[in-house]
């Protein structure tokens, strides 16, 4: 029987991407409809019973955040869709926007809806550029078609989407650099408060939220939040596409219900490891995520049980690497990943990154100095503490995790490991 489920991704393969008419045939804007008929404070009744945590990585609850944004005062605000999907082995977003890019603007009309905004930015990573006209084509048929613009569906209530691209910067999928990136300025995230629900785009107030975060609305207010709470656990309740890649046999972006273990995530989703090799760990959540080991293969996949192995749900990344790699040498991946893409702005994150890379480099040649790996910790420790931004915080957690999990790994004796 089939692990996997279709709420979020009910639509996928359903409709032409490139048509409204295909998506109307299909009950498009039946969501739009809905939410227009309801107050704001309804629909942040039903996000919140929803108990969706947004899936961009940091797993803020969406209707405590869509009430944050909706009792700030102005009647000038933002929603911005964030589209940078930066973070290495993740790609579920590409396919919300590829495969029912209209749903993800009706996430973005009801959330502006909900918080009193007038506008909508979505915020493409430049390796998505091949769908910006996908999107502008879909924006301008929602606005033909009078679901997009000034008084949609005669409800008095107007909003506006308007396409950016990044230029490639990972750390320009977090909020506020995100914000200085579409204003033209360099991405590098800005000091808070003050915060950008208050004043984020143009100063104005701002929400942010993730590509599937926002299908996720559009979903529920179609299809009725119970739908969607049937799944899940009742500490996790729903579904979550993640991003299954590396050493499997089937590759891809799955919907789950959570609850699942990361073993019939790895065997049963993903066909197990090709060729006969042994799983050698995983990392969730993407680079900045956690790595684990093959012995906590029967946790579930749930905010709690993974957070019980110091494990995150993150971004929904789910890679698998075998035995024909080096711990050690992922490990040195990852921290380049992360020294190419410090923006250099804070101390912590700029020389932290190459510090320890240093000392993963002599783990790799073997000749690593009695107190490597005390003074390695000593950075990561700075790093998670005093970084500006979630990137540095983040950055060195594969290497913590690694040597909790493999300590033989780095030469390092198993009383050190914690
Ligand atoms: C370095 C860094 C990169 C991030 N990249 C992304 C990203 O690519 N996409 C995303 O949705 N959120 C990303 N985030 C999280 C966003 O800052 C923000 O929490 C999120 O977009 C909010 O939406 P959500 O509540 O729907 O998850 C990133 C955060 C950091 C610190
Ligand atoms: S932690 Fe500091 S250097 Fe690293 S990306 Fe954030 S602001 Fe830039």
């Amino acid at each position: 029987m089939s692990k996997t489920v279709s709420f979020i991704t009910e639509n996928f393969g359903k409709y032409d991407p490139n048509s409204i008419d295909s998506y109307l045939s299909i009950g498009g804007f039946t969501a739009v409809k809905n939410a227009l008929a309801m107050s704001s404070k309804e629909i942040i009744e039903i996000a919140t019973k929803s108990a969706v945590k947004g899936r961009g990585g940091a797993a803020y609850d969406t209707g405590r955040k869509w009430s944050q944004a909706a009792s700030v005062p102005g009647d000038n605000k933002v929603v911005i869709c964030n589209a940078d999907e930066g973070e290495p082995c993740t790609f579920k977003d590409r396919n919300i926007i590829e495969k029912d890019p209209f749903r993800l603007l009706e996430g973005m009309i009801i959330a502006g809806y909900t918080v009193g905004a007038q506008n909508g930015y979505i915020y493409l990573r430049e390796e998505y550029r091949h769908l910006r006209s996908l999107l502008r084509n879909a924006i301008q048929q929602t606005m033909d078609k009078g679901y997009l613009g000034d008084n949609i569906m005669d409800s008095g209530f107007s909003f506006h989407i308007h396409l950016y691209s990044g230029a490639g910067a990972y750390v320009c999928g977090e909020g506020s650099t995100l914000i200085e990136s579409i204003e033209g300025k360099s991405g590098r995230p800005r000091i808070k408060p003050p915060f950008i629900k208050e004043a984020g785009l143009f100063l104005l107030p701002t929400l942010v939220n993730n590509v599937e975060t926002l299908a996720i609305a559009a979903a529920v207010l179609q299809n009725g939040v119970d739908d969607y709470i049937k799944y899940g656990t009742p500490d996790s309740p729903g579904t979550k596409i993640i991003s299954l890649a590396g050493n499997v046999n089937k590759p891809g972006a799955y919907e789950i219900p959570f609850g699942l273990t990361l073993r019939e995530i790895i065997y049963d989703i993903g066909g197990g490891i090709p060729d006969g090799h042994k799983l050698l760990l995983f990392q969730l959540g993407g680079a900045s995520g956690k790595i684990g080991s093959a012995n906590i293969l029967d946790t579930p996949y749930t905010y709690q049980g993974l957070a019980k192995e110091g494990l995150v749900v993150g971004s929904g990344g789910v890679l698998v690497v075998d035995d024909r790699t080096r711990v050690i040498d992922f490990v040195k991946s990852i921290q380049d990943f992360f020294i190419h893409e410090s923006c250099g702005k804070c101390t912590p994150c700029r020389e932290g990154n190459r510090q320890i890379a240093k000392i993963i480099d002599r783990f790799v040649e073997g000749n690593q100095k009695p107190d490597d790996l005390h003074t390695a910790e000593r950075f990561a420790n700075i790093m998670q503490n005093c970084s500006f931004c979630g990137l540095g915080e983040t950055a060195q957690s594969a290497f913590l995790t690694a040597i909790k999990h493999f300590p033989e790994e780095f030469g390092i004796q198993q009383e050190v490991a914690k």
